[in-house]
């Protein structure tokens, strides 16, 4: 299945890179770095292509609640609408199974211990959140620092672009996480002074990536950094990322093709930031590049090519969909996306 789930992503890299390179522009972020993680995500929990921009603007709007862009409401909207979704989602999967993770963790038991409505509804939620806004930004901050730093990106990685995903420990990672002082113990960095379990502390992954004690010249980017113990997915334990090995996939199949592909991309606008105490995030960035041919056939038919291709896609939700809320403009699901290969 994983080995699939490469293969379609790969697919999804190429169509992604075609969707742009013929214009010699785009905004890297909501045409290029924010596809790949929708994509890999909502495969893996079974939502069908039509709906998948839904799962992007839910997520968006609930991180996004400090950003006059995405704050259309408190964010608790967004949550209640993806939340409708996704237990739509799994009482689909258990009157109708199929070969997909989201039948598998409904069904799955552990010593006669099975998933409650609830704790998979807000998994899936977890799923969306998590799997899209975390490698959408350290695709866009990876980018952001290759165009900053061209001297210091050798040809060695150009010619081998599957090491381009190492810009990871400047950028990537939430940016802080209000925690009780407990779980710090399980990282490898400690705090300065020990707290009372009870005290609230903020623990930022950033600052860590750039510990003088652990990185030689801890603010240069030099994607060889070799070794580079970062803890942009955590620092180990129960709760280290669950989707660190999907998302070092994602990385590496993104900047691959856009390395070969765009080699000259660069910057023609500040990047604009995500208003966010949670999120490093990257909301706009406009580049530029020479425009060349794409690969594949144009998008519409490749879309219904991979819809025929992976039965998982044809589920659909829409009967019970949820409309409150949905930000001004927004297109019914099903309704072709800009920018959406
Ligand atoms: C570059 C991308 C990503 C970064 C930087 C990132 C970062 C993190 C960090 C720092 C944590 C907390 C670790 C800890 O407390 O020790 C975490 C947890 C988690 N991540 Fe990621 N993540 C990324 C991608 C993903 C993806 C693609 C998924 C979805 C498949 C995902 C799902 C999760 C989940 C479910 C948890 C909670 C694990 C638990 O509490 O047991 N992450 N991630």
């Amino acid at each position: 299945m994983i080995g699939l789930l490469e293969q379609y992503l790969k697919h999804r890299a190429v169509l992604i890179v075609d969707n742009v390179i013929e214009r010699g522009s785009s905004d890297f972020v909501t045409e290029v770095a924010s596809e790949l993680p929708l994509q890999a995500i909502a495969e893996i929990m079974g939502v069908p292509q039509e709906d998948r921009r839904l799962i992007f603007e839910w997520s968006n709007r609930m991180i996004g609640i400090d950003d006059p862009e995405f704050a259309s409401d408190d964010g608790a909207t967004a949550f209640i609408e993806l939340y409708t979704y996704v237990n739509e989602l799994g009482k689909q999967r258990r009157s109708d199974p199929r070969q997909d993770i989201v039948t598998k963790l409904i069904n799955s038991e552990i010593a006669g211990d099975r998933l409650s409505e609830l704790e998979f509804d807000m998994f899936m939620l977890l799923l969306s959140v998590a799997g899209n806004e975390t490698t959408r930004n350290a695709t866009a901050w990876g980018m952001l620092a290759l165009m900053q730093n061209p001297m210091r990106t050798p040809p060695s990685s150009r010619t081998r672009p599957s090491w381009t995903w190492r810009p990871m420990r400047s950028c990537a990672g939430p940016r802080r996480c209000c925690i009780s002082g407990a779980p710090l113990q399980r990282t490898p960095r400690s705090v300065a002074r020990p707290s009372p379990k009870t005290t609230k502390v903020v623990m930022w992954y950033i600052s860590a990536n750039r510990d003088e004690d652990v990185f030689n010249d801890p603010f240069t980017f030099d994607i060889e950094r070799n070794p580079n113990p970062h803890i942009a997915f955590g620092g180990g334990g129960a709760h280290f990322c669950l989707g660190a090995n999907l998302a070092r996939m994602e990385l590496r199949l993104i900047f691959d093709e856009i390395v070969q592909r765009i080699p000259d991309m660069h910057m023609t606008g500040e990047p604009q930031f995500l208003r966010s105490n949670f999120i490093g995030g990257i909301k706009h960035m406009p580049v530029a590049f020479t425009p060349a041919p794409r690969q594949s056939r144009p998008a519409r038919r490749q879309h219904r090519l991979a819809v025929a291709r992976a039965p998982g896609l044809r589920t659909r939700c829409r009967s019970h969909w949820p409309t409150s809320g949905r930000r001004n403009g927004a297109n019914p699901p099903g309704t072709p996306q800009p920018g959406h290969p």
